[in-house]
């Protein structure tokens, strides 16, 4: 069984995509083949800064590998140092109908903030069902929202497989996260380093503390005195994916009966972060120091990925029926 995920070129890990999807990947490893990819074309499909591009993709290999994704079980490349991902997105564009692909939610929310929308912005999720598909990999650890593109992908093997090549691409099903959606520390919003809502996995202590004091917990907690409601409160959910199980019934306890205070329970929180981030931050300064290691990891990646690419492609092109490129005289 082989695994995909891809991620986009943001630089540092956040809490957010840490429980929502790197966590998983890094224990994924144990069971399964898998290919994890840093996906800098998805990236450009909406406004970026061309000078901070590479900058993003080289600090978000970093986090990855401080995580604990380990190139020797691992495959980690960025998307575009192979190619064939664009080639068999564009073959793909020619099977996926127009309609599928208006209707997907991420393309309408996207859409309705540009004021012109660029064709790419439609094309993501065939580009994402090239990701997967190139590498014939059935299983694609996400979160919630990318199901809907999983169903799309699938529709796309599927039609593919129907005018060219019976079962030759599997029908890939999503892993989903078991941390499920990440509200960020304003307690409303998906958490995301464009908000601001959420702590990197590369921070210190005090950057930690100052990021959660000011979190929002339960809003009808107003003073100190006021017993809490751990249900609603989005401290409480984030103790939950940090802290030991005795810890987090006592932090839901002294909440009730208002024991504990928003900040006292807020500092139990910032200590077993701090704790679950310290290695991480440990490996991403030692490969920070030595970048060419990092560098060699991709380029390495990047070799293996396009192996394995290059073989679809050339039974992809074979069963389509494009002339071969291959010394032959004549064609056949
Ligand atoms: N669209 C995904 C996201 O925003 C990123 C992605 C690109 C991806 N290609 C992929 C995820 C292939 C899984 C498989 O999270």
């Amino acid at each position: 069984m082989r695994v995909f995920s891809g991620i986009q070129p943001s630089g540092e890990l956040h809490v957010g995509n840490y429980l929502g999807a790197v966590r998983n990947w890094v224990a994924l490893q144990d069971q399964y083949q898998c290919i994890f990819c840093i996906v800098d074309y998805h990236a450009i499909t909406q406004e970026y800064e061309a000078t901070a591009l590479a900058e993003r993709t080289f600090d978000m290999a970093v986090s990855l590998l401080a995580a604990g994704i380990d190139p020797q079980r691992s495959v980690l490349f960025v998307q575009s140092h192979v190619a064939e991902h664009t080639e068999l997105a564009w073959v793909f564009t020619t099977v996926t109908p127009l309609g599928e692909l208006e209707r997907m939610t991420q393309f309408k929310d996207k859409a309705q903030r540009q004021v012109s929308v660029p064709a790419g912005l439609l094309n993501y999720p065939v580009l994402q069902a090239a990701d997967v598909l190139l590498y014939r990999a059935q299983r694609v650890p996400v979160g919630e929202d990318q199901v809907q593109h999983i169903e799309l992908m699938r529709g796309v093997a599927r039609k593919w497989n129907a005018r060219y090549g019976d079962g030759f691409f599997p029908e890939p099903e999503p892993v989903l996260t078991p941390a499920g959606r990440i509200v960020g520390l304003d307690g409303q919003a998906k958490m995301s380093k464009s908000l601001g809502n959420t702590i990197g996995i590369l921070e210190g202590p005090e950057q930690i503390w100052e990021r959660l004091r000011p979190a929002v917990t339960d809003p009808a907690r107003v003073t100190r005195k006021d017993p809490g409601n751990p249900e609603v409160c989005n401290v409480y959910a984030l103790h939950q994916h940090f802290s030991p199980s005795a810890t987090v019934e006592e932090v839901a306890a002294k909440c009730r009966a208002a024991a504990w205070g928003c900040l006292d329970c807020k500092r139990v929180l910032a200590a077993n972060i701090t704790r679950e981030f310290a290695p991480i931050r440990e490996r991403a300064a030692a490969l920070q120091a030595a970048p060419e290691q990092v560098r060699e990891i991709l380029h390495d990646g990047a070799q293996r990925a396009r192996s394995l690419a290059a073989e679809t492609m050339s039974e992809v092109r074979e069963r389509m029926g494009f002339l071969s490129a291959e010394g032959a005289a004549r064609p056949r």
